[in-house]
Protein backbone atom coordinates (compact mmCIF):
# COMPACT_ATOMS: atom_id res chain seq x y z
CA UNK A 1 0.00 0.00 0.00
CA UNK A 2 1.16 3.56 -0.99
CA UNK A 3 1.35 6.63 1.68
CA UNK A 4 -1.61 8.19 0.31
CA UNK A 5 -3.29 4.71 1.51
CA UNK A 6 -1.32 4.60 4.70
CA UNK A 7 -0.52 7.98 6.15
CA UNK A 8 -2.02 11.10 7.47
CA UNK A 9 0.06 14.32 6.20
CA UNK A 10 -0.59 16.24 9.97
CA UNK A 11 1.62 19.64 10.80
CA UNK A 12 3.51 19.11 7.22
CA UNK A 13 4.83 15.53 8.23
CA UNK A 14 3.79 11.66 7.88
CA UNK A 15 1.52 9.96 10.41
CA UNK A 16 0.29 6.40 9.82
CA UNK A 17 -3.65 7.15 9.89
CA UNK A 18 -4.32 3.63 11.87
CA UNK A 19 -2.09 4.55 14.96
CA UNK A 20 -3.08 8.27 15.12
CA UNK A 21 -6.58 9.22 13.72
CA UNK A 22 -7.99 12.47 14.03
CA UNK A 23 -9.89 12.07 16.99
CA UNK A 24 -6.17 11.35 19.01
CA UNK A 25 -4.20 14.28 17.21
CA UNK A 26 -7.17 16.46 18.28
CA UNK A 27 -6.77 14.36 21.65
CA UNK A 28 -3.04 15.61 21.72
CA UNK A 29 -3.76 18.87 20.82
CA UNK A 30 -6.21 20.20 23.84
CA UNK A 31 -3.98 17.96 26.11
CA UNK A 32 -3.25 19.96 29.85
CA UNK A 33 0.51 18.75 30.84
CA UNK A 34 1.73 19.09 34.32
CA UNK A 35 4.82 20.92 35.24
CA UNK A 36 5.97 17.25 36.80
CA UNK A 37 5.44 15.43 33.93
CA UNK A 38 8.33 13.58 32.44
CA UNK A 39 8.09 13.10 28.27
CA UNK A 40 10.50 10.77 26.23
CA UNK A 41 10.74 12.41 22.75
CA UNK A 42 12.56 10.62 19.97
CA UNK A 43 12.62 10.31 16.39
CA UNK A 44 11.08 6.84 15.52
CA UNK A 45 14.20 4.29 15.63
CA UNK A 46 16.20 6.02 18.20
CA UNK A 47 15.84 3.81 21.32
CA UNK A 48 12.11 5.17 22.49
CA UNK A 49 11.33 1.88 23.85
CA UNK A 50 14.89 1.38 25.60
CA UNK A 51 13.84 5.02 27.44
CA UNK A 52 10.40 3.59 28.43
CA UNK A 53 11.64 1.12 30.08
CA UNK A 54 14.99 2.85 32.11
CA UNK A 55 12.57 5.89 33.20
CA UNK A 56 10.22 3.61 34.70
CA UNK A 57 12.69 1.93 36.75
CA UNK A 58 14.45 5.49 37.69
CA UNK A 59 11.60 6.80 39.14
CA UNK A 60 10.23 3.78 40.95
CA UNK A 61 13.48 3.27 42.24
CA UNK A 62 14.44 0.64 40.85
CA UNK A 63 10.96 -1.63 41.43
CA UNK A 64 10.56 -3.64 38.61
CA UNK A 65 6.43 -3.90 38.94
CA UNK A 66 5.81 -1.54 36.18
CA UNK A 67 7.81 -3.04 33.52
CA UNK A 68 7.25 -6.74 34.57
CA UNK A 69 3.63 -6.24 34.09
CA UNK A 70 2.52 -3.08 31.97
CA UNK A 71 3.33 -3.77 28.27
CA UNK A 72 5.51 -0.04 27.33
CA UNK A 73 2.33 1.87 25.32
CA UNK A 74 0.46 1.59 28.78
CA UNK A 75 3.73 2.23 31.16
CA UNK A 76 4.69 5.34 29.28
CA UNK A 77 2.43 6.15 26.68
CA UNK A 78 2.57 7.92 23.17
CA UNK A 79 0.23 10.97 23.10
CA UNK A 80 0.05 11.30 19.69
CA UNK A 81 -1.49 7.42 19.77
CA UNK A 82 -5.34 6.93 19.88
CA UNK A 83 -4.55 4.53 22.97
CA UNK A 84 -3.76 7.55 24.70
CA UNK A 85 -7.43 8.52 24.59
CA UNK A 86 -8.31 5.68 26.36
CA UNK A 87 -5.99 5.40 29.37
CA UNK A 88 -7.77 8.15 31.41
CA UNK A 89 -4.31 9.91 31.42
CA UNK A 90 -5.75 12.98 33.34
CA UNK A 91 -6.47 10.59 36.68
CA UNK A 92 -2.89 9.31 36.69
CA UNK A 93 -1.00 10.17 39.47
CA UNK A 94 2.21 12.55 39.35
CA UNK A 95 4.34 12.43 38.04
CA UNK A 96 2.99 10.81 34.76
CA UNK A 97 5.36 9.52 31.81
CA UNK A 98 4.99 9.87 27.98
CA UNK A 99 6.34 9.33 24.78
CA UNK A 100 6.19 11.30 21.80
CA UNK A 101 7.28 11.37 18.45
CA UNK A 102 6.45 14.76 17.32
CA UNK A 103 8.79 17.55 15.90
CA UNK A 104 9.50 20.31 18.33
CA UNK A 105 7.05 22.55 16.72
CA UNK A 106 4.43 20.06 16.10
CA UNK A 107 3.74 20.51 20.29
CA UNK A 108 0.24 20.98 21.92
CA UNK A 109 0.18 24.71 23.56
CA UNK A 110 0.09 23.53 26.56
CA UNK A 111 3.41 22.29 26.21
CA UNK A 112 4.85 25.71 25.70
CA UNK A 113 3.08 26.92 28.90
CA UNK A 114 3.79 24.20 31.43
CA UNK A 115 7.36 23.04 30.12
CA UNK A 116 7.38 19.58 31.24
CA UNK A 117 10.67 17.83 31.31
CA UNK A 118 11.71 16.39 28.25
CA UNK A 119 14.27 12.97 27.99
CA UNK A 120 15.52 14.13 23.99
CA UNK A 121 17.40 10.38 22.43
CA UNK A 122 18.81 10.89 19.78
CA UNK A 123 20.91 8.10 17.26
CA UNK A 124 23.21 8.04 14.19
CA UNK A 125 20.96 9.01 11.45
CA UNK A 126 22.76 6.24 9.33
CA UNK A 127 21.46 3.42 12.41
CA UNK A 128 18.03 5.16 12.41
CA UNK A 129 17.87 4.64 8.40
CA UNK A 130 19.18 0.72 9.20
CA UNK A 131 16.51 0.18 11.85
CA UNK A 132 13.76 1.40 10.18
CA UNK A 133 14.19 0.23 6.73
CA UNK A 134 14.09 -3.44 8.60
CA UNK A 135 11.22 -2.14 11.08
CA UNK A 136 8.94 -1.27 7.62
CA UNK A 137 9.79 -4.34 6.28
CA UNK A 138 7.48 -6.10 9.45
CA UNK A 139 5.05 -3.35 10.38
CA UNK A 140 1.60 -3.76 7.93
CA UNK A 141 0.10 -0.18 8.93
CA UNK A 142 3.55 1.28 6.91
CA UNK A 143 4.55 1.67 3.93
CA UNK A 144 6.88 -1.44 2.85
CA UNK A 145 10.22 -0.21 2.41
CA UNK A 146 10.95 -0.76 -1.06
CA UNK A 147 13.85 -0.81 -2.64
CA UNK A 148 17.10 0.09 -0.11
CA UNK A 149 17.85 2.84 -2.29
CA UNK A 150 14.31 4.04 -2.76
CA UNK A 151 13.61 3.99 0.92
CA UNK A 152 17.07 5.83 1.27
CA UNK A 153 15.48 8.72 -0.13
CA UNK A 154 12.50 9.13 1.02
CA UNK A 155 14.25 8.79 4.60
CA UNK A 156 16.47 11.77 3.43
CA UNK A 157 13.94 13.84 1.99
CA UNK A 158 11.55 13.20 5.02
CA UNK A 159 8.77 11.37 3.39
CA UNK A 160 8.57 8.94 6.19
CA UNK A 161 6.52 9.05 9.58
CA UNK A 162 7.34 12.22 11.59
CA UNK A 163 9.84 14.08 8.52
CA UNK A 164 13.03 14.59 8.28
CA UNK A 165 15.41 13.23 11.10
CA UNK A 166 17.18 16.54 10.33
CA UNK A 167 14.11 18.51 11.59
CA UNK A 168 13.32 16.75 14.13
CA UNK A 169 16.85 16.78 15.88
CA UNK A 170 17.65 20.70 15.15
CA UNK A 171 14.06 21.13 16.05
CA UNK A 172 14.56 19.83 19.42
CA UNK A 173 18.57 21.38 19.93
CA UNK A 174 17.35 24.68 19.29
CA UNK A 175 14.26 24.58 21.84
CA UNK A 176 14.20 26.70 24.59
CA UNK A 177 14.18 26.17 28.20
CA UNK A 178 17.14 24.29 28.04
CA UNK A 179 17.35 23.33 31.40
CA UNK A 180 14.42 21.32 31.15
CA UNK A 181 15.28 19.19 28.86
CA UNK A 182 18.19 16.52 28.94
CA UNK A 183 20.20 15.47 25.97
CA UNK A 184 21.38 12.14 25.42
CA UNK A 185 22.36 9.26 22.74
CA UNK A 186 21.54 5.97 21.84
CA UNK A 187 25.04 5.31 21.60
CA UNK A 188 26.02 7.08 25.24
CA UNK A 189 23.59 4.82 26.35
CA UNK A 190 25.81 1.76 24.34
CA UNK A 191 28.76 2.46 25.29
CA UNK A 192 27.87 3.50 29.51
CA UNK A 193 24.25 2.07 30.36
CA UNK A 194 25.56 2.94 33.88
CA UNK A 195 26.95 6.35 33.44
CA UNK A 196 23.46 7.22 31.32
CA UNK A 197 21.12 5.84 33.92
CA UNK A 198 22.74 7.76 36.84
CA UNK A 199 22.05 11.44 34.70
CA UNK A 200 18.71 10.50 33.39
CA UNK A 201 18.18 10.14 37.05
CA UNK A 202 19.94 12.99 38.23
CA UNK A 203 17.71 15.33 35.85
CA UNK A 204 14.75 13.30 37.10
CA UNK A 205 15.71 14.50 40.25
CA UNK A 206 15.51 10.76 41.93
CA UNK A 207 18.90 9.95 43.46
CA UNK A 208 19.71 6.24 43.55
CA UNK A 209 22.40 4.21 45.18
CA UNK A 210 25.01 2.67 43.10
CA UNK A 211 23.51 -0.82 43.63
CA UNK A 212 19.57 0.52 42.07
CA UNK A 213 21.47 1.95 39.14
CA UNK A 214 23.20 -1.32 38.26
CA UNK A 215 20.42 -3.11 38.65
CA UNK A 216 18.61 -1.00 36.60
CA UNK A 217 21.62 -0.89 33.80
CA UNK A 218 21.25 -4.67 34.11
CA UNK A 219 17.69 -4.74 33.28
CA UNK A 220 17.90 -2.75 30.33
CA UNK A 221 20.99 -4.05 28.92
CA UNK A 222 19.20 -5.83 25.07
CA UNK A 223 19.78 -9.13 25.62
CA UNK A 224 17.81 -8.63 28.97
CA UNK A 225 15.42 -6.38 28.08
CA UNK A 226 14.70 -8.28 25.01
CA UNK A 227 13.27 -11.20 27.39
CA UNK A 228 10.43 -8.99 28.72
CA UNK A 229 7.48 -9.76 26.83
CA UNK A 230 6.10 -6.31 27.85
CA UNK A 231 8.50 -4.40 26.08
CA UNK A 232 9.61 -6.92 23.50
CA UNK A 233 6.28 -6.19 21.19
CA UNK A 234 5.47 -10.09 21.28
CA UNK A 235 1.74 -9.14 22.92
CA UNK A 236 1.50 -7.46 19.05
CA UNK A 237 -0.14 -9.42 16.45
CA UNK A 238 1.55 -10.97 13.94
CA UNK A 239 -1.09 -9.74 11.33
CA UNK A 240 0.46 -5.95 12.18
CA UNK A 241 3.73 -6.56 13.13
CA UNK A 242 5.51 -9.87 11.67
CA UNK A 243 8.64 -10.51 14.17
CA UNK A 244 9.20 -13.76 12.15
CA UNK A 245 11.06 -11.60 9.44
CA UNK A 246 12.95 -8.81 11.64
CA UNK A 247 12.32 -8.24 15.26
CA UNK A 248 11.77 -4.83 17.31
CA UNK A 249 14.31 -5.42 19.28
CA UNK A 250 16.76 -6.35 16.51
CA UNK A 251 20.47 -5.85 17.20
CA UNK A 252 20.63 -3.11 19.41
CA UNK A 253 24.32 -2.16 18.36
CA UNK A 254 25.91 1.19 17.65
CA UNK A 255 26.94 0.80 13.69
CA UNK A 256 25.14 -1.91 12.42
CA UNK A 257 24.69 1.10 9.20
CA UNK A 258 27.74 -0.50 8.18
CA UNK A 259 26.15 -3.61 7.16
CA UNK A 260 23.81 -2.38 5.10
CA UNK A 261 24.57 1.13 3.36
CA UNK A 262 26.68 1.10 0.14
CA UNK A 263 30.05 2.94 -0.21
CA UNK A 264 27.61 5.00 -2.70
CA UNK A 265 24.93 5.41 -0.64
CA UNK A 266 26.99 5.91 2.35
CA UNK A 267 28.65 9.07 0.96
CA UNK A 268 25.36 10.33 -0.35
CA UNK A 269 24.16 10.06 3.11
CA UNK A 270 27.45 11.79 4.74
CA UNK A 271 26.89 14.64 1.87
CA UNK A 272 23.67 15.61 2.98
CA UNK A 273 23.89 15.26 6.32
CA UNK A 274 27.26 17.63 6.24
CA UNK A 275 25.02 20.11 4.22
CA UNK A 276 21.71 19.77 6.19
CA UNK A 277 23.86 19.82 9.55
CA UNK A 278 26.03 22.52 8.96
CA UNK A 279 25.31 25.15 11.50
CA UNK A 280 24.66 22.66 14.08
CA UNK A 281 27.44 23.17 17.14
CA UNK A 282 26.11 20.26 19.56
CA UNK A 283 28.41 17.73 19.22
CA UNK A 284 27.15 14.26 18.57
CA UNK A 285 29.00 10.99 19.87
CA UNK A 286 29.25 10.01 16.21
CA UNK A 287 30.63 12.97 14.61
P1 LIG B 1 17.83 -1.93 15.95
O1 LIG B 1 16.73 -2.14 14.94
O2 LIG B 1 19.03 -1.23 15.35
O3 LIG B 1 18.19 -3.16 16.69
P2 LIG B 1 12.61 2.60 18.96
O4 LIG B 1 12.24 1.97 20.25
O5 LIG B 1 12.83 4.08 19.04
O6 LIG B 1 11.66 2.20 17.88
O7 LIG B 1 14.04 2.05 18.54
C1 LIG B 1 14.22 0.68 18.24
C2 LIG B 1 15.70 0.39 18.22
O8 LIG B 1 16.21 0.43 19.57
C3 LIG B 1 16.01 -1.02 17.68
O9 LIG B 1 17.27 -0.90 17.04
C4 LIG B 1 16.08 -1.81 18.99
O10 LIG B 1 16.77 -3.03 18.87
C5 LIG B 1 16.84 -0.81 19.86
N1 LIG B 1 16.75 -1.13 21.29
C6 LIG B 1 15.63 -1.33 22.03
N2 LIG B 1 15.97 -1.67 23.29
C7 LIG B 1 17.33 -1.68 23.35
C8 LIG B 1 18.29 -1.97 24.38
N3 LIG B 1 17.91 -2.35 25.59
N4 LIG B 1 19.60 -1.89 24.07
C9 LIG B 1 19.99 -1.51 22.84
N5 LIG B 1 19.14 -1.23 21.82
C10 LIG B 1 17.82 -1.32 22.06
Amino acid sequence: MTEAELYTLYKGVYVPSSLHPAQSLKYYEEFTFRPDDILIVTYPKSGTTWTQEIVPLVMSGGDPASVETLPNWDRVPWLEEHHACNLNLEERPSPRMFATHFQHNMMPASFFEVKPKVIYVMRNPKDVFTSSFHYHSIASFLVQPGPQSDFLHKFLDGKVLFGTWFDHVKGWLNAEDKERIMYISYEEMIMDLKDSVTRIAQFLEKPLDAEVIEKIANRCVFKNMKKNNKSNYSLVPREFMDQTKSEFLRKGIAGDWKNLLTVAETEYFDAVYKDKMKDVKYKFVWD
